[in-house]
This record gives structure tokens, sequence and C-alpha cells, in this order.
């Protein structure tokens, strides 16, 4: 007989979820309409910028795991985390790890950029201004950069805990905690 399935916990809530998978779509949605439908670009770059100004507001507002003091720890945390993952004896995070952490600070900061150089170089000040549109486009692209690390992260992290932390973020259930996990 097979040993009984771990029991799963709540981890995260329903708009860590919603917030996650929508700004996924908006991001998605804004590099798709540089090719094609320039017309919905703006309107798109402002549904990520608003979907991350929520996940900012949930960030103090929301449950455990949605709050930035449970997951973002001093840089030399992440640094620490860095050095267990090479050795290959990290523990497990029932929330973000703590390099996991600073890659959604820096993929919620990108997006912040990214729209805030868009929305100017739409401006009368700035329309055609040169730097600014060479900002929007390397945000753009410094973007995509975080989101193939980010992806990379989470299916390292996946295999090595044998959890699909995919299916975490859309049920917002993980495996309970064991001892020597970070709870
Ligand atoms: C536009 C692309 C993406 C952006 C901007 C993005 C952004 C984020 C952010 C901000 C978080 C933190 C969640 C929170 O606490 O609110 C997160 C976590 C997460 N993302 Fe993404 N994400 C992107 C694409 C993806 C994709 C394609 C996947 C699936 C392969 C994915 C899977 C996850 C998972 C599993 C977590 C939780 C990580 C953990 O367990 O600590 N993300 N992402
Ligand atoms: C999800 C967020 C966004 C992404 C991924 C994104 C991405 C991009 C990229 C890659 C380009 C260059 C297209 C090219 O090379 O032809 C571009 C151009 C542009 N974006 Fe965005 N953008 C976003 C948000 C915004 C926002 C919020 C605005 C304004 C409110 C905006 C306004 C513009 C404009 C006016 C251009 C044309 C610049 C030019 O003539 O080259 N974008 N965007």
């Amino acid at each position: 007989m097979s040993p009984p399935a771990a029991p799963a916990v709540k981890v995260w809530d329903r708009p860590v979820r919603l917030l996650h998978w929508t700004l996924v779509v908006s991001v998605a949605l804004g590099w798709l309409t540089t090719f094609w439908w320039f017309g919905a670009h703006q309107p798109i770059g402002w549904i990520a910028l608003v979907v991350v100004a929520l996940r900012l507001v949930w960030g103090f507002a929301g449950s455990r795991y949605a709050r930035f003091a449970q997951f973002v720890h001093a840089p030399r945390a992440a640094l620490a985390y860095l050095r267990k993952m090479r050795r290959g004896d990290e523990p497990r995070h029932l929330g973000h790890n703590p390099l996991g952490a600073w890659m959604i600070v820096a993929l919620l900061l990108c997006v912040i950029a990214l729209c805030i150089t868009g929305w100017l170089y739409t401006t009368d000040a700035l329309w055609g201004d040169a730097t600014v549109e060479m900002l929007h486009r390397s945000f753009a692209w410094a973007l995509l950069a975080l989101i193939v690390l980010h992806v990379g992260g989470v299916i390292f992290t996946s295999l090595r805990q044998r959890e699909n932390l995919v299916t975490s973020m859309l049920n917002g259930e993980k495996r309970a905690p064991r001892d020597d996990d970070v709870a």
C-alpha cells in the first residue's frame, strides 16, 4: 500500500494568485502588442501597472505569506541561501525563499520602471525623446531576462523540492512543512 499523501496547507491567498496570473497575461500582451494591435499597448501597460500597485498594497495588507515583511530579508540572507543551494543543502521555505524574494522585488520594480518610461514617452514634453524610448525598450528586455531567470528558478526549486510550484501558484496549496523546513 502506498504511504498516505502529505497533507497540504494553504500558502498563497486568492489575491496573490489572481494578481500573479493577471500580471503574467498583461506583460505577455504588452510584448505581443508591440508586434500586433499597437492600439491596445498602452491600456494593457496600464493594467500591468495597476496590478503591481495592488500587489504592493497586498504586500502590507495581505495574509501571512503575501506580506513583504514575511519574505523580503537583507541581501545577505539571499547570498547565504545561494551558498547553501550550491552545496545542495538549502532549506525548503513554505513562502518565497530569500533568493526568489529579491527576484520578486526586481520583477515588480522593472514593471514599474517600464510603465513609467512608456508613459513618459507619450507625454508632450518627451514625445519622440530618444533616451526615454531607449530606456523603455531596455526595461522591456531587462524584464524579459528577469522572467527567464524567474521561471528557471521556479523549475529548479520545483525539481529540488519535488513539488510543483506552478500548481501551488494555481491552487494556493503546498505540502505541509517538515521539521527542517522554514515555515
Ligand atoms: C510576465 C511574467 C512573470 C512575472 C512578471 C512574474 C512575477 C511574479 C511575482 C511578482 C511573483 C511573486 C508572487 C507574489 O507573492 O505575489 C511570482 C511568483 C511565482 N511565479 Fe511568476 N511571474 C511571471 C511568470 C511566471 C510563469 C510563466 C510561471 C510559471 C512557470 C511563474 C510561476 C511562479 C511561481 C510558481 C511563483 C511562486 C514562487 C515561489 O514558490 O516562491 N511565473 N512571479
Ligand atoms: C507590460 C508593460 C509594457 C511592455 C512589456 C512594453 C514593451 C514595449 C516594447 C518592447 C516597445 C518597443 C517596440 C518596438 O521596438 O517597436 C514598446 C514601445 C512603446 N511603448 Fe511600451 N511596454 C509596456 C508598457 C507601456 C506603457 C504603460 C506605455 C504608455 C502608457 C507604453 C508606451 C509605449 C510607446 C508609446 C511605445 C512606442 C515607442 C517607439 O516608438 O518605439 N508602453 N513597449
